[in-house]
Formats: structure tokens, sequence, C-alpha cells
């Protein structure tokens, strides 16, 4: 009795229940139906295709809920929208087994309304979505922060500055660890002054901050407090990386000072050419003077030696005068094809015999296929000599001399490099080797003309020069000459005779 009561309640129950209610067989017919079903009478619908009836589908539904209970015996769900007057209704088909004996019989679906979703929601939704995209795709790292200092907001740019995954950082990264040194109070306090962009705000202000290896990452950091009425809720900063436009600035402080060195350069020069020329014909004359009183005078010997002298020294400062001459392309040049690597050897062959090479071990590293060099041979004569006498005299006669080439044909040039395990260059000093009359050596020790030729040299054969010091021990100079065009545009091995 108390049984057929229960069946009697259920299935008033069931009558009552404001939706539909459909038993479903495994080949998709509708074996009993109650419910609204589109003014139809539920007994019409028994023994039809439930996706004929309901959808008005050939086919089963693609998210179909009962299909999914046969596949996995177990009560799953599926969304349905309708657009009813301006709000949209959303529904959920559930759906469960009848089990007999474990075995599914049938499977009963449910038609249940979820909470209307209006349009402003929706859009509101949509413009979340927009936000976020905003932010994950902006190029500056976005970071926002509530009070206590958890990262609430981490975009990509951010996750690429910092090192830490955008889950890693809102799941446990503290802003305040992104700065060095406390600085987070520095940047809080220029925050809430109004010394950057007003309250709460902070334009262009660079600090450091932490990159999660430890480096130091230079910023330009745009930050603001969010207020809520007068409560501080949360602080936003848009951090832009500054490597790339530091390391610009540096290359372009490095250009104009190559600038102003070539500038410097070509106006000492034009100031040594002009000496040069003043002092030629007078010391011209007094050579020929003292040769011609030396040939035609019955001199005392001590005079004549002493006359000897006078003619030595002023045929030196001759030599000095020509080499300031050479180095301001005052004398004529003889360009021909010539072999680098031959010019370095007949250098060599005249210098490894005097006392300062005693003591020096000299390596060289030739490249055999090294392509000719149009050149004058004197002035490359001249260039390994000056370099190479520096080097023998900063070793002070001992140690080793390496000298490399090889060809470059990026640069399409002759790349000659010449170390030595000297001393190495000073710092403060490496700036003005370059520049005529510019020496560290004692008096008589050094006019200081020797690399402002070398320079000179170079310029005017269009290459360059560069002198380093090296890692472990001693100068490196380094010289790039542009190979010989051939006719046929191909590099030359056209021999020195
Ligand atoms: N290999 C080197 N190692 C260390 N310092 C060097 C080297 N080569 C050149 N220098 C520095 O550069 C300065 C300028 O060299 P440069 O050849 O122009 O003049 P100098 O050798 O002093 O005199 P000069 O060559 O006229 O006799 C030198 O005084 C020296 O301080
Ligand atoms: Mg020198």
């Amino acid at each position: 009795m108390q049984v057929d009561n229960d069946k009697n309640y259920l299935l008033k129950a069931i009558d009552a229940f404001p939706h539909r209610m459909v038993v479903i067989s495994s080949d998709y017919r509708v074996l009993a139906a109650r419910g609204h079903l589109n003014a139809t009478p539920d007994a019409a619908v028994v023994g039809r295709l439930c996706h004929e009836v309901f959808f008005h589908r050939p086919d089963p539904c693609a998210d179909c809920a009962v299909k999914t209970v046969w596949e996995t015996r177990q009560p799953a769900w599926s969304h349905r929208r309708d657009e009813i007057s301006g709000a949209e209704k959303v529904s959920c088909l559930y759906a469960y087994p009848l089990l007999s004996d474990g075995v599914i019989e049938a499977v009963v679906s449910m038609e249940l309304d979820l909470p209307p979703r209006t349009r402003v929601e929706e859009q509101l939704q949509r413009s979340n979505a927009l936000l976020r995209n905003l932010i994950t795709s902006a190029v500056d790292g976005v970071i926002a922060a509530d009070r206590k200092g958890k990262v609430i907001i981490f975009n990509d740019a951010a996750a690429e500055i910092f090192g830490y995954t955008v889950t890693e950082a809102l799941d446990h990264l503290d802003v305040r660890n992104i700065y060095p040194d406390r600085m987070e109070r520095e940047v809080m306090r220029q925050l809430r002054n109004d010394a950057h962009g007003g309250r709460g705000k902070l334009r262009s202000y660079q600090v450091d901050v932490l990159h999660r290896d430890g480096s130091r990452i230079p910023i330009n950091l745009n930050a603001a407090i969010v207020y809520e009425g007068h409560t501080e809720v949360a602080s936003i900063g848009f951090f832009h990386d500054m490597r790339d436009t530091l390391r610009m600035k540096k290359e372009l402080e490095k250009t104009q000072l190559q600038l102003l060195q070539a500038e410097k350069m070509a106006s000492l020069g034009k100031l040594a050419a002009g000496v040069a020329h003043q002092l030629n014909n007078p010391l011209s004359g007094v050579v020929l003077f003292t040769k011609l009183v030396l040939e035609d005078y019955e001199l005392p010997s001590g005079a004549a030696e002493d006359l000897g002298r006078v003619l030595n020294d002023a045929e030196r400062c001759r030599e000095t005068v020509k080499e300031l001459l050479e180095f301001t392309r005052q004398t004529r040049h003889l360009m021909r094809a010539h072999d680098v690597n031959q010019a370095i050897s007949r250098t060599l062959f005249l210098l490894k015999n005097q006392a300062l090479f005693q003591d020096i071990t000299i390596e060289t590293a030739f490249d055999p296929r090294l392509p000719t060099v149009h050149s004058d041979i004197q002035q490359m004569n001249h260039l390994f000599m000056n370099i190479i006498l520096n080097a023998a005299q900063a070793m002070s006669g001992r140690g080793r001399l390496t000298i490399r080439t090889a060809y470059a044909p990026e640069s399409g040039c002759a790349r000659i490099e010449i170390a030595d395990t000297g001393p190495g260059i000073p710092p403060e000093v490496l700036p003005h080797i370059f520049e005529p009359f510019f020496t560290t050596k004692d008096e008589g020790q050094g006019t200081g003309l020797g690399l402002s030729l070398v320079y000179g040299i170079v310029e005017n054969h269009g290459g360059r020069i560069k002198a380093f010091n090296q890692p472990e021990q001693g100068a490196v100079f380094v010289i790039e000459l542009p190979i010989t065009p051939r006719a046929d545009g191909d590099r030359s091995r056209e021999q020195e005779t």
C-alpha cells in the first residue's frame, strides 16, 4: 500500500515537472515523453527520432548528452541556447541512464533552465575578454598587484622580462620581490607624491628590476595606484625594457666618439703637414750646406766630427718631416697589388737580427691563400715596422710576438693581427695612441709619430685599424685592408714581383 502511495507521488512529481522529460532508446527513438513539446501531444512523439522531433535535425546533435550517456554509462549534460526577445535563454539538457541489472535500458533526458543572461552581461563579458587580450598582448610588461603585494595581472611581456611563467607569477610572486635593494618602497613613495605626474601616478621613472636569475634589468616604469573612493586597492605598472635602447645609445656614443677622433686626426694632420712643409726647406739647407762644408774645407778632425753629428741629426729631422708628410699624404704613392704576407716577412727579416728582438719569440700564422692588397709597398713596410717595433718596445725586448693573417670574406679585407705579451695599453692611454706626438715614452725615446703614421696609411688604403688589450696579457693591433679588386670581380692572388 505504502509502495503504491510512493509511486503515485513520484508520478505526480513527474507530471508537475515544468519541463520536458523524455526517455530515449539506444537508436534515439522516443520511448516516453512528458512536458511542453511545442504544442505537440506527448503521445504523438513516441516512436519518433528525438533529434527530428525536438531539433528538426536528420542526425543526432553533435553535443548530444544522451549519446554521451550511452557511451560512458555516466550522467551527462549539454547546453542549449535560444534567443527569446532580446534576452538569451540558456537551458541545459541533463541526461542519465536507466539501468536494469547493470545494463542501460534507456536514457532519460530532462531540460533544465539556467538563469537567463542579459545582453548587458554578455557585452560586459566580451569587453572583459577584450581588456584581458589587450593586457596579454601589450608590448610592455604589465603587472598589477593588490595591497598585500599579491600579483593579480601578469602578462606575457612581463613573463619575458622577469623570467617567470604567468602561472608562477600569479600563484607565488610577491610584487615587492621584483625590485632590488628594497626599491619597491621608493617606487611606492614616488607614486604617492606629486613629483612624477601627480598623486597616484608615476611617469617615465627609471628603475632596475630583478630577473628571476638575479640579474638586473633597466626599466622605464609608468605606474599608477588604483583607488576605490579614497582607498588604495591595487597598483599597476607598465614595464618598458630599456636594454635595447641603452645598447643603441651606447653604439651611437661610440660612433660619435670615432667621428670625433677622425676629425681630430684630420685637423692635427693638417697642422702637422703645415709644420713639416715649413721645416722641410730650411732642413734641406742645413743638410746641403753641412755636406758642402765637410767636402770643401780641410777641417780639424774635432770640427769635422762635430759637423758629422750635425749632419746626422739634421738627417734624422728630415726623416721625421718625411714621416709627417707621409702621414698627411703629402708624398706620391705607387699603388700596386702586394702580398701582405711577404711585406710582413720582409719587415720581420729586417728587424729580427736587431738587439731588441734577441729574446723575442716570433710566431707567424700566415693565410697562404690571402688575396693581395692594392697598396704602396713603402707605406706597408712603415705600417708593419711601426707596430712591430712598438710591440717589441712594450715587451722591453722579452716576450712573444704573434702575427696572423687571414682573409675576411664578409668585409672583403685582408685581416692582420699583431699581438704581443707586453703590459698592454692602459685604458686612459688607449684613446690617444693614434694621435700625432702622443707618446708615453721618455724624452728622446719616442716621438709619438709611429702610430699616427700607421693610422694615416691604413686610412689612405681604405682600411681600418683597432687596438685592444688581450684578456690574458698584452696588446693586439687588428688591421683590415681591402683586397685588390679584380677585373672579373674575383679575389686576386696576383703576386708581387
Ligand atoms: N704594443 C703596445 N703595447 C703597449 N703600448 C703601446 C703599444 N703600441 C703603442 N703603445 C702606446 O702608444 C703610444 C704611441 O705609440 P707611437 O708608436 O705612436 O709612438 P711611440 O712609440 O711612443 O713613439 P715613436 O713610434 O714615434 O718612436 C706609445 O707611446 C705607447 O704608450
Ligand atoms: Mg712607436
